[in-house]
């Protein structure tokens, strides 16, 4: 089977495969075809992955001959009509941003494995895309907070006299929040953080951080390890709370989400405007409406001297480990779904294969797929 990889457009500097993991598929039977310079953003370069045995063509010839594709983004509208049914394509899909699209593949008869539906269950760690791209997001939200922010994090303790720690405060201890734990201690600052999931609590302590505890947060084992929507009266208190620590802190990185769903808004206009200047906040839920109200998706604004960062795409800031881990998680992905011959045979009937096959044979087929979309019909 050859597998197409694609060059991405827009803005985006990472690639799906690297030429260390093409050469990785060759090693399980499977042909590699990229798109002239599709890595050059990366770092990687045509000659290198002619190095490890993979072929070079036009992003025509790479989409006619290649029985699987690769990418990172969906590809634009324009490749939509050259794909042929029965071809396969696996992308981070965002369904609900692009739903038109996916209707278009549908329709087309083309096979989309969904990077970001895959479950989150334990055997399917090494394939988790989301993961691996919170990491990165969670590494670089601090790393630039430390860069911006006019303190030192560590304390220092210098003959021109004692300076104090930063304190940073973390919304969200999901995969992102505690990269930014771990990456916020080693740089010696003091941290607190927020969750509505108490089952976070002891790993937040054992990265050095302090878990705030605010009392009468709805968990639902139902949600699978996820967040859910809180009540009203728990919204209330959990802000005011969240406001006392804000106030105090230099750092507030951001990172509370809810799968499907628009993003809590923890921190509020007011609480800004009380927030030292010179402080930052790194917002990393921007694209889901963010969790600092002042917040604007891909852009940084100044309020009341409080520098409000909106990112929600660092990971493209970080093309080569980033580009790195999403070609693993593809692998371990496609391990479970090729045969000996290198050939792609999906199995419908595994969880993993089934949760992350959006459309195929012209069916919806993730049910977390038709929940998002709203799809009535029974596949
Ligand atoms: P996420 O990106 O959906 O959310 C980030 C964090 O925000 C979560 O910890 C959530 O509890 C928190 N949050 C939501 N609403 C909040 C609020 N109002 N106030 C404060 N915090 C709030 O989460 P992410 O990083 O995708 O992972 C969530 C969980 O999913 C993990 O901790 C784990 O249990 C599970 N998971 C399982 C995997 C696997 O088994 N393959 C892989 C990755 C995650």
């Amino acid at each position: 089977m050859i597998t197409g990889i694609l060059k991405e457009t827009g803005n985006e500097n990472r690639v799906a495969i690297l030429p260390g993991e093409a050469a990785a598929l060759k090693k399980i039977g499977i042909e590699v075809l990229v798109e002239y310079h599709a890595g050059e953003k990366s770092f990687a370069y045509d000659k290198d992955y002619e190095a490890v045995g993979a072929a070079m063509a036009e992003r025509k010839d790479v989409i006619s001959r290649a029985t699987l594709l690769l990418t990172v983004n969906p590809p634009v509208d324009d490749d939509i009509k050259s794909f042929r049914e029965g071809q396969i394509l696996c992308t981070v899909l965002n369904p609900v941003e692009n739903k038109v699209w996916i209707e278009k593949a549908r329709m087309q008869g083309l096979t989309v494995l969904a990077l970001d539906l895959v479950p989150r269950i334990t055997r399917a760690q090494s394939m988790d895309i989301l993961s691996s791209m919170a990491t990165v997001s969670g590494y670089k939200a601090v790393l630039e907070a430390a860069s911006l922010l006019p303190r030192f994090f560590p304390m220092f303790m210098s003959a021109a006299g004692t300076i104090k720690p930063a304190k940073v405060l973390i919304l969200g201890a999901g995969v992102a929040g505690l990269q930014s734990i771990a990456i916020a201690r080693k740089l010696g600052a003091v941290v607190e953080v927020f969750d509505v999931r108490s089952a976070v609590r002891e790993e937040v302590k054992s990265l050095g951080g302090k878990f705030i505890e605010v009392e009468g947060a709805r968990e639902d084992a139902a949600a699978g390890g996820y967040a859910v929507e809180q009540t009203a009266e728990f919204k209330k208190k959990q802000q005011e709370l969240i406001q006392q620590r804000a106030i105090a802190a230099d750092v507030v990185i951001a990172t509370a989400m809810i799968p499907g769903k628009k993003a809590p808004v923890l921190i509020m206009k007011e609480t800004v405007s009380l927030m030292k200047p010179g402080s930052v906040i790194v917002d990393l839920a921007a694209a889901t409406g963010g969790n600092c109200e002042l917040t604007q998706d891909g852009k940084t604004v100044v309020v009341n001297g409080v520098r409000i960062i909106g990112r929600s795409d660092y990971p493209s800031d970080m093309p080569a480990d980033a580009s790195k881990m999403f070609g693993s998680n593809i692998i371990n992905l496609l391990k479970i779904m090729v045969d000996k011959n290198g050939n792609i045979v999906p199995d419908m009937a595994d969880e993993i294969v089934n949760g992350t096959t959006a459309v195929h044979g012209k069916e919806y087929i993730s049910q977390r797929i038709k929940q998002m979309l709203d799809i009535k019909q029974t596949a």
